[in-house]
């Protein structure tokens, strides 16, 4: 069993989540903010990164990287794969440029649903598209919908060639079902859209939620692709690398000609492409004890925010928890001062993800428990 209470001491270093503690004034913040884990990455991974060679020179992808991901991907999601229809990539954000780019025009709308990780709005408006951002709504079993009667009125009055889905879903954890998933392909299909479909977070998953990967669906792969990658789950994003699933060859076509016409190919590096095949192939054993120990934070945190003003939709997936202060009655810059000045914890402020993001606070619980728990501890302290 993997120790993950072992502190990773990444206060004062080149972390970028830790950034905040080499201010002097600042020195002693809990940083929970950016999207990566306090955990060590797992040691078969660096034990990988070096060729046999020794020569970091140009390297070809080899087939130990695809058939990691092919065997991976048919085991925890249960798709069929050929390597041809997988595209390594630097990143699944770089991945969103070229889809946006090959599957949309400069003008045209591309549809996120919101809140959502903003770099997508960077994302489309980078590509000059039309960023229409259709707001989640909250229900009263505390987690987010569609309403997909509002949304199919939004596809009628104007032409939407693509959208974005981020599932599971950041900062919320939310998972989207089989049938929203249904329901976002029948829309493309009546209004000749496009899906992409962002998993990145699709290993963190807890039971019982199932989880549906776009491309098991019928008729999914005429209509979209999918972005993920093994840096969330292995705690590896420093080293850039990702990968698209694409079952359709017209849309890869056209998405690959993006990337050799205008990004200069943008192959992967040596130490990516050997960190995601190390990381599929032998990470089973550390995956499972990951997910156990965040499943634990995620039922402590969970239990300590019920005992305050600050109320945290339960995540079904990821190590991000989402919370709403509206009922502290403060602004949010408020409330961002009192957290790193007061509780001494520093969390993502939820109007970067849009404006139905405002009053909320995205909490990243991928950390010793002990530190969390004192974090939690402190922040309710202030707020209550
Ligand atoms: C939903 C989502 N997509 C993409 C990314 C970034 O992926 P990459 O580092 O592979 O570009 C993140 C990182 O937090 C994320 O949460």
């Amino acid at each position: 069993m993997t120790n993950f209470d072992r502190s990773a001491s990444r206060a004062q270093s080149a972390s970028f989540k830790w950034q905040i503690t080499n201010q002097p004034e600042h020195y002693d913040v809990t940083a929970m903010t950016v999207a990566d884990m306090d955990f060590e990455t797992p040691s078969f991974i660096f034990d990988h990164l070096i060729p046999r060679s020794h020569v970091l020179g140009y390297d070809a992808v080899d087939d130990a990287y695809f058939n990691s991901i092919i065997n991976w991907q048919q085991r925890h999601q249960q798709i069929a794969l050929q390597k041809d229809e997988i595209i390594p990539l630097t990143g699944v954000l770089p991945g969103l440029s070229y889809a946006i780019r090959a599957l949309s025009q400069p003008e045209e709308s591309v549809l996120v649903f919101t809140p959502v990780y903003n770099p997508f709005f960077a994302a489309i408006k980078g590509a000059h598209r039309n960023l229409l951002a259709f707001d989640l709504s909250l229900q009263e079993d505390g987690q987010y919908h569609i309403d997909f009667e509002a949304l199919e009125k939004v596809f009628h009055s104007q032409p939407i060639p693509l959208m974005v889905i981020c599932n599971p879903q950041n900062p919320s954890g939310h998972v989207w079902s089989k049938e929203d998933l249904n329901h976002l392909i029948e829309l493309a299909k009546h209004y000749n859209s496009r899906i992409i479909a962002d998993e990145i977070h699709q290993d963190l998953v807890y039971n019982p939620r199932e989880f549906t990967s776009f491309l098991t669906l019928p008729e999914a792969d005429q209509y979209g692709l999918v972005l993920t990658a093994a840096t969330k789950t292995f705690n590896m994003p420093g080293i850039k690398n990702a990968y698209m699933l694409i079952k359709d060859a017209t849309m890869r076509d056209q998405i690959q000609a993006i990337i050799s016409g205008e990004f200069g190919d943008d192959t992967v590096s040596t130490f990516g492409y050997r960190a995601t095949t190390a990381a599929l192939t032998y990470g089973e054993q550390w995956h499972d004890d990951l997910m156990t120990y965040l499943d634990h934070n995620r039922h402590a945190a969970f239990n300590l925010f019920k005992q305050s003003k600050i109320t945290a939709m339960w995540p079904q997936a990821t190590y991000l928890m989402w919370l709403d202060f509206s009922a502290t009655g403060l602004d949010d810059a408020t409330i961002a001062d009192k957290l790193v000045n007061e509780a001494k914890v520093e969390l993502n402020d939820g109007a970067r993800y849009g404006e139905a993001g405002a009053h909320w606070f995205r909490l990243n619980f991928a950390t010793q428990t002990a530190q969390m728990t004192t974090a939690i501890e402190r922040i309710i302290h202030v707020f209550g």
